[in-house]
């Protein structure tokens, strides 16, 4: 069906000539290699057959900035030789990543690769989302986005490794010492990217390759596009790909909070009755969702008469209590002669064809299905103008799903593209981001005050400009839990920074320790939904005890209280493309003691928080490595000295939080019971010890947390220089703008300082303390409140 099952294996491959005029020859064909590169170290090869040039059928391409990044000059050079060489070079002229030598780029038919120089001391990450483990290394990978469930055996699901997944980024992250280099693929085309010695034949059958080891980077067909990026760090290279491919647009700030859904959500009475369970528990939450069931058979942009009666005013009754509705859009539209969404699809040739020239039909849920042909221009606007009217109903956020897309089963290969023109491989892998695109739309028409809320299973490069992801059907257990991490961190690294797994699992019965434990891990993921599948026990929170209400809650509070940290992060993602879920090895460097490789049951979230939770069954107590520097550990409130591991107890209440020595952290105080915000007044955790010295710095930004507003002015700016002089602290706050309003902010410490003084427009204020007390995770411990009440 794709390449992935064939022989896809560089014996197979015509290779290029040396270099001759500018030309190269590949069995015979003249290509032309085009090398580009921009500031920043971003150097860009297209190879063009000359003789075969293939349609560009890539949307959302990667556009090569002009300049940024802060850099005058390049600190590498891309070269391909006369002698058959194709090496990046550093400045000094050392080489970084090197082509094989006379192999670096092949041809066979319509497909083609690049092939590099492996060496033992690269470690590998990224390729978007992949169920095998943290660290790349020894395998071969395929992108061909995938329904999960329908395409793997479930054993495998359950407890092993799979791929491909739903999304396909073709984009390897290698890493060598503490320096960082990128390669993406941007071709849409079936691909592989294999970092091992092995070739899968077939099931059965496997086979070594005896040459020197190498990483192949291919595709089945479409136009061979690589680029390169230097980083030199791995926050260097993360700023500089998502600026490459596109940030993430800011969310509407209710998207940042907790997400309450599980299959067999369907209408008015499971939406109030969770609405009232979430009010008397006073337990925070933003988005109610809605799965398959509220629609009338599944019917797309339908409703079940039955289930929700009144849309239209359930949804504007639960807005008024604070919570947003998010329904579940799936891109089949069943094929009934009687139904509006098909009739029009159908009288204006906006479906998929088959090679045939006939409608392609599926079936998922409702039947015998047919595909919106999102390839086409005037397919988008027909289906984003049935979404502004639905969402117009009172929705402000949308759950795309099925989008792989997933075709039952229906071998999808049949279904081509471009009113029948264009093969299924051109399109495949940007179904599910063609599809968010017009639905962002969608929702933009109907609401264009606000910032669109969406989440999409499937994706490709691109589509973390349009949606968020949530890594699709996982399992109940550990496994899942364990895996999340470095399946999310891997997602963020590899541009796609707001995704989140399925809290508690979607597959199988989430026991009550599971829950707790992985709510404890997730707590300040980007995304954060409870989700779970039809059939399967309550997995809501109260489901379970009331210790485990309790613990989840405090859990879920404490990231209502970090909302001011966490927001500010999406800011900068969206300014410099930093990524929020972070290996260690983002802000830190390998150092003799410890390499931070493979360590995938440990992140950063921002550069000032380190979690570390028990993602396994088993186990009284964990080991912690605290990169170089100081830490604050959140559950003794005592400082530890980095670049050492310790080891911490586990506690059925407690998860090991860490915060780095020199950072300023907004927060809210006090209890969060609902999902109001004052971001204007905030808390400033200052975790800086009396003995710290030199400066820390904080951006803290505000704005309305919902409309575009921001773009034009309408943000406040403060930035806090902290130091500490003599025995007191001081804050330095210097407002760069104040389009929101005035921030009023209190100083908090845990060390405890002769006083804290603000200054603010040359005028300063000396602040007194009172004793205090915090429990962040774990025990309480003594801090200091400067100054008033909480605001
Ligand atoms: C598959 C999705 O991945 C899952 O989250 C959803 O609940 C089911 N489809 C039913 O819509």
């Amino acid at each position: 069906m794709y390449l992935f099952n064939k022989y896809f294996h560089p014996n197979n491959f015509a290779f290029a000539d040396r270099l001759q005029n500018q030309m190269l020859t590949v069995d015979g064909r003249p290509v032309e290699a085009r090398i580009a590169s921009a500031t920043g170290d971003i150097h860009h090869i297209a190879v063009e057959d000359l003789t075969r040039r293939p349609a560009d059928v890539r949307v959302e391409k990667p556009m090569l900035p002009r300049s940024g990044f802060g850099a005058e000059r390049n600190l590498s050079r891309l070269e391909v030789t006369p002698d058959g060489g194709m090496q990046l070079k550093s400045e000094a002229g050392k080489v970084l990543l090197e082509g094989v030598p006379n192999h670096w780029f092949g041809m066979c038919g319509s497909q083609w690769l690049f092939q590099f120089k492996r060496d033992p001391e690269m470690h590998f990450y990224g390729l978007g989302e992949k169920q095998t483990p943290f660290e790349r290394s020894g395998r071969a990978y395929a992108f061909w986005n995938v329904d999960v469930w329908a395409d793997h055996p479930m054993e495998q699901v359950k407890t092993g490794d799979y791929d491909p997944d739903y999304i396909s980024i073709p984009y390897l992250i290698i890493k060598r010492e503490n320096t960082f280099i990128g390669l993406l693929s941007d071709n849409p085309y079936p691909g592989v990217i294999s970092i091992s010695q092995e070739a899968q034949v077939s099931q059965q059958l496997k086979i070594s390759l005896d040459s020197p080891p190498v990483i192949v980077i291919g595709a089945e067909g479409g136009i061979p596009s690589l680029y390169c990026i230097y980083g030199p760090s791995l926050a260097d290279l993360t700023r500089k790909f998502q600026i490459l491919i596109g940030t993430t647009p800011l969310p509407p700030l209710w998207a940042l909070g907790y997400h309450q859904s599980r299959w067999g959500y369907a209408g008015e009475s499971d939406l109030t009755g969770l609405a009232d369970r979430f009010e008397e528990y006073e337990f925070p939450c933003d988005g109610l969702w809605l799965d398959i069931d509220y629609m009338d058979g599944f019917r797309v942009f339908t409703f079940n008469k039955e289930s929700l009666p009144r849309p239209a005013e359930t949804l504007a009754a639960l807005k008024k209590r604070g919570f947003r509705v998010v329904p579940i859009l799936d891109p089949g539209v069943k094929q009934d002669h009687r139904y509006g969404v098909y009739q029009s699809g159908r009288l204006h040739h906006l479906f998929c064809l088959t090679g045939a020239g006939t409608p392609f039909v599926g079936m998922v849920w409702p039947g015998y299905t047919v595909f919106p042909d999102f390839s086409l221009p005037k397919t988008r606007e027909w289906w984003a103008r049935y979404a502004r009217d639905f969402f117009t109903i009172g929705f402000e956020g949308a759950w795309l799903d099925m989008n792989d897309p997933s075709t039952g089963p229906v071998d999808p290969t049949d279904m081509r593209f471009e009113a029948g023109r264009t093969e299924h491989a051109a399109y495949h892998n940007q179904y599910a981001l063609l599809m968010a695109k017009a639905t962002r739309k969608g929702l933009t028409d109907a609401r264009p005050e606000q910032r669109p809320f969406l989440l999409s299973r499937s994706g490709f490069t691109g589509s973390q400009k349009y949606a968020a992801h949530w890594t699709g059907d996982n399992f109940s257990n550990y496994h899942h839990l364990h895996r999340s991490i470095g399946k999310s961190i891997n997602l963020a690294l590899s541009g796609i920074p707001f995704n989140g797994a399925d809290v508690g699992g979607f597959g199988g019965h989430c026991e009550e320790r599971l829950l707790v434990d992985w709510i404890k891990a997730a707590f300040l993921f980007p995304f954060f939904r409870n989700h779970t599948m039809r059939g399967s026990r309550g997995q809501e929170p109260w489901a379970y005890s009331a210790e485990a209400l309790d613990i989840i809650r405090h859990y879920v509070r404490l990231r209502y209280r970090l909302m001011p940290y966490l927001y500010n992060l999406f800011m900068d993602q969206e300014e410099t493309g930093e990524a929020i879920l972070r290996p260690l090895f983002y802000d830190f460097e390998d150092t003799r003691r410890f390499s931070l490789s493979r360590i995938d049951d440990q992140f950063l979230v921002g550069p000032s928080i380190l979690q570390a939770p028990f993602v396994h069954e088993r186990g009284d107590h964990r080991e912690v490595v605290l990169p170089s520097g100081r830490w604050l550990d959140g559950m003794a409130g005592r400082w530890m000295d980095g670049d050492q591991k310790t080891n911490v107890i586990r506690n059925s209440r407690s998860t090991p939080l860490f915060f780095r020595e020199g950072s300023l952290i907004p927060f809210q105080p006090g209890k969060r019971t609902d999902n109001r915000h004052d971001l204007n007044r905030i808390g400033l955790f200052c975790c800086i010890p009396t003995e710290f010295e030199g400066e820390a710095r904080y951006l803290y930004r505000t704005d309305d947390g919902i409309s575009f507003d921001y773009r034009k002015g309408a943000r406040t700016t403060l930035e806090i220089i902290a130091r500490v002089e003599g025995n007191a602290l001081s804050l330095l706050l210097d407002c760069q703008s104040e389009g929101y309003g005035a921030i009023s902010i209190t100083p908090y410490t845990v060390d405890r300082f002769s006083s804290v003084v603000l200054e603010k427009d040359g005028v300063s204020e000396r602040l007194k303390p009172e004793e205090t007390s915090v429990r962040l995770t774990g025990k309480r411990f003594k801090r200091y409140r400067w100054n008033g009440a909480d605001p």
